[in-house]
C-alpha cells in the first residue's frame, strides 16, 4: 500500500508534471474560458483570503490576487515542484504577492478558518480520499466561506480526450476510464461530487454545466491544422502515456488513425472539440 497520493504526487514530480511545465502558456489558453467559469462563481472579492487548491504553474492565483487587491492575500498549493516553481518565477515576474505552498492540499496546512474562499481550476480530482481531503479543506474556511471550483464532466461528453482514443480503438488495447479513481473525471458524476461534498461537511452543493469548444488545431489550410492538432494531442490527455508503451509499428498506425480523426474535423475556424466541465459550488456551514 502506498503513502496517501503517493501515485498523483509521483506523476505531478514526473513525466504528467514535465509536460505542464513545457506545455504551460499553450494549457492555459485552453483552460481559461472554464477556469474563468468557475471564478465567476467564486465571486472573489477585494480584500479576502483565497486558497487556490492544485494551482499549478498559477495562472488562476494572479487572477484571484488581482481580485482580492493589496487588502487580500492569496494562496497557491501544489505538490508539484516544477509546477510551484514556475508559479513562484512568475509571482516575482508579476510583482503579485501570491504565496506558493509546495505541498499536499489534503493534509491540515492552515489553520482554521483561514480563508474566505477556495478555488480550484481542475485541481481537485485527485485525492486518493476525497472526502478526507475535503473535510480538512473545510477545516481552512471561515464559517460561511464558498468553495468554488471547475471539473470535467463525463469523458464521453469531452472530445479533447475520447475523440483520439475512440481513433485508435482496434489499434491499442484501452482500460475504461475510471471515474471513482483519482484523475480528470474523478467528479464528472454529479452524484458523486454531492456525496462527497456533503461527508466533507459542505453545505448547499451546486453544479452548473459549462462547455466551451477546446482548439485543438489552428493553421492556414486543412492539413496545418490537422499536423498542428495531431501534436497537440499528444500534450494532454491518455495519447503520450498510452503509445509510449507501444512497438513504433503500432504508434504510427495509432498516429495516421489519430490525424484522420482530426482532419475529418477540420473547419476553417480550426479543430475545435467538446470540453465539458461542471462548475461545483458550496459553502461552509
Ligand atoms: C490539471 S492540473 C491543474 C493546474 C492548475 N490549476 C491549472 O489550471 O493550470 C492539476 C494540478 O493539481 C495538482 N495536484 C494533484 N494532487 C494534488 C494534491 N494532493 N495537492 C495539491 N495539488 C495537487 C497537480 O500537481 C497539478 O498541478
Amino acid at each position: 500500500m502506498t503513502a496517501t497520493n503517493q501515485q498523483q504526487i509521483n506523476d505531478w514530480n514526473g513525466p504528467v508534471g514535465a509536460r505542464w511545465l513545457t506545455y504551460n502558456d499553450w494549457l492555459d489558453e485552453r483552460t481559461a474560458a472554464y477556469g474563468q467559469a468557475a471564478f465567476a462563481a467564486a465571486a472573489p472579492q477585494a480584500g479576502e483570503a483565497v486558497l487556490d487548491i492544485g494551482c499549478g504553474a498559477g495562472a488562476t492565483s494572479f487572477e484571484l490576487a488581482r481580485a482580492v487587491g493589496s487588502g487580500g492575500r492569496v494562496v497557491g498549493v501544489d505538490v508539484s515542484e516544477p509546477l510551484v516553481g514556475r508559479a513562484r518565477e512568475r509571482a516575482q515576474a508579476l510583482s503579485l504577492p501570491v504565496e506558493f505552498r509546495l505541498a499536499d492540499a489534503s493534509r491540515p496546512l492552515f489553520a482554521p478558518h483561514s480563508f474566505d474562499l477556495l478555488y480550484s481550476r481542475f485541481g481537485v480530482m485527485f485525492f486518493d480520499d476525497p472526502v478526507a481531503a475535503f473535510a480538512e479543506l473545510r477545516r481552512a474556511l471561515k464559517p460561511g466561506g464558498r468553495l468554488a471550483f471547475a471539473c470535467w464532466k463525463a469523458p464521453a461528453e469531452n472530445d479533447w480526450y475520447v475523440l483520439p482514443l475512440n481513433a485508435i480503438r482496434g489499434i491499442v488495447e484501452q482500460d475504461a476510464v475510471d471515474t471513482d479513481a483519482p484523475g480528470p473525471f474523478a467528479f464528472s458524476d454529479p452524484q458523486r461530487v454531492v456525496r462527497v461534498l456533503g461527508e466533507a461537511g459542505f453545505e448547499g452543493v451546486e453544479l452548473q454545466p459549462f462547455e466551451a469548444p477546446f482548439y485543438y488545431g489552428r493553421g492556414d489550410s486543412r492539413e496545418a491544422m490537422t499536423e498542428d492538432a495531431l501534436s497537440q494531442v499528444f500534450r494532454v490527455g491518455p495519447i503520450a502515456r498510452l503509445l509510449a508503451a507501444q512497438t513504433d509499428e503500432v504508434r504510427d498506425k495509432a498516429t495516421v488513425a489519430i490525424r484522420e480523426a482530426l482532419s475529418g474535423i477540420a473547419t476553417g475556424q480550426g479543430i475545435a472539440v467538446s470540453g465539458a466541465t461542471w462548475v461545483v459550488t458550496a459553502r461552509a456551514p
